[in-house]
């Protein structure tokens, strides 16, 4: 039986990075909003009987298909915990941006689990799930909530929070690849480089949790899920979150090295974006706007300057969950 699964993408709201060395493990400890949007690739997963391995087909030739695949990785350790026989055939039809900081390949991950336990007719333990996730890939885990999604640890602790009212995006993605890890390295390089201090970063990732617990604070008392706060107008609730200050340390290395994605950021604003961010590493930018119309003029407005742009909205965990 083939299974057919929609594999969505995620923006970071809000991405602070921790010192470097602060863990033992070589990697940066992370304080985040994930929210899932609508943009999404299709990945068809199919198990053939008699067979035994795991064979990736994608059109799309930037995508590896061999054991380096995050859909590798995560067949092999789903059959293995399922105790499962036969070829994992995984057939991924690639609309999202490769290295573009929407977690694609970890979103694709997540899917191939979904795929094999949906053709298998059997559900690994929550906990076991969430293990191997966290063992393919730092921004895995957020895909098995979908939502929005606070992300501690390296990334890979996850927690969900409510669930907002959709909220129009638009979401730039020029053709740029941004490597993770050397994007992280370059950070690493800040704390040589430029006055900044451990203990200044430290702080910084403590007054996370202050905006975001600022943030839940509003939501509560707002159990319709809009703020009225600042007036009469009902605004979404998302962009009360970037209210508070919160911004994406990424941007600090990234910019400098590709300042084109800065001038891609203030086209955003230009365009209309209440907020504008990169999302993770990049290359994507995206932009929070109130209202589809607006959105839907800024995305052609970036296009007319030559930045591939498209207009999407955020998805709920429920529609997440709905819809894939
Ligand atoms: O976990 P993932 O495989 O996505 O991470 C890719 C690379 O990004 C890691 O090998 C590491 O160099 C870097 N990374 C990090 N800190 C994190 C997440 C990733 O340094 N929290």
């Amino acid at each position: 039986m083939a299974v057919a699964i929609q594999s969505f993408a995620k923006i970071n709201v809000g991405l602070y990075i921790g010192a470097p060395g602060a863990r033992g493990d070589g990697f940066h400890d992370l304080r985040t909003v994930y929210q899932t949007i609508a943009l999404h690739d299709t990945l068809k997963v199919e198990i053939k009987r008699g067979m035994s391995g795991v064979e990736i087909r994608c059109k799309d030739k930037r995508v590896p298909e061999d054991e380096s695949n995050t859909c590798w990785k995560m067949a092999e350790r789903v059959m293995k915990a399922l105790r499962a026989t036969g070829r994992v055939v995984i057939s991924i039809d690639k609309r999202l941006p490769v290295q573009g900081g929407l977690g694609a390949a970890s979103g694709n991950a997540v899917a191939t689990l979904i795929g094999i336990e949906r053709a298998c007719k059997r559900r690994l333990e929550a906990a076991e799930r969430l293990r191997i996730c966290a063992e393919v890939g730092s921004d895995v885990p957020l895909f098995l909530l979908g939502g929005t999604v606070l992300g501690l640890g390296r990334g890979e602790q996850v927690y969900p929070l409510p669930d907002l009212p959709d909220l129009d995006v638009v979401v730039a993605t020029p053709e740029v690849g941004v490597s993770t890890p050397a994007a992280f390295k370059a950070w690493d390089g800040l704390f040589d480089r430029s006055g900044m201090t451990k203990t200044a970063q430290s702080a910084k990732l403590d007054s996370f949790s202050h905006h975001v617990y600022e943030w839940l604070d509003r939501y509560c008392c707002s159990p319709t899920g809009v703020s009225t706060r600042g007036g009469n107008r009902a605004e979404p609730l998302l962009l009360d979150l970037v209210r508070t200050g919160i911004e994406n340390d990424f941007e600090r290395v990234v910019f400098p090295q590709f300042p084109e994605l800065r001038d891609v950021k203030r086209a955003m604003e230009h365009a209309g974006a209440k907020y504008a961010s990169l999302s993770g590493s990049g290359s994507t930018v995206y932009g929070l706007f109130a209202g589809k119309a607006a959105a839907v003029k800024a995305a052609a407005a970036l296009q007319a300057k030559g930045i591939p742009a498209v207009a999407t909205k955020t998805l709920s965990r429920a529609q997440y969950w709905r819809q894939m």
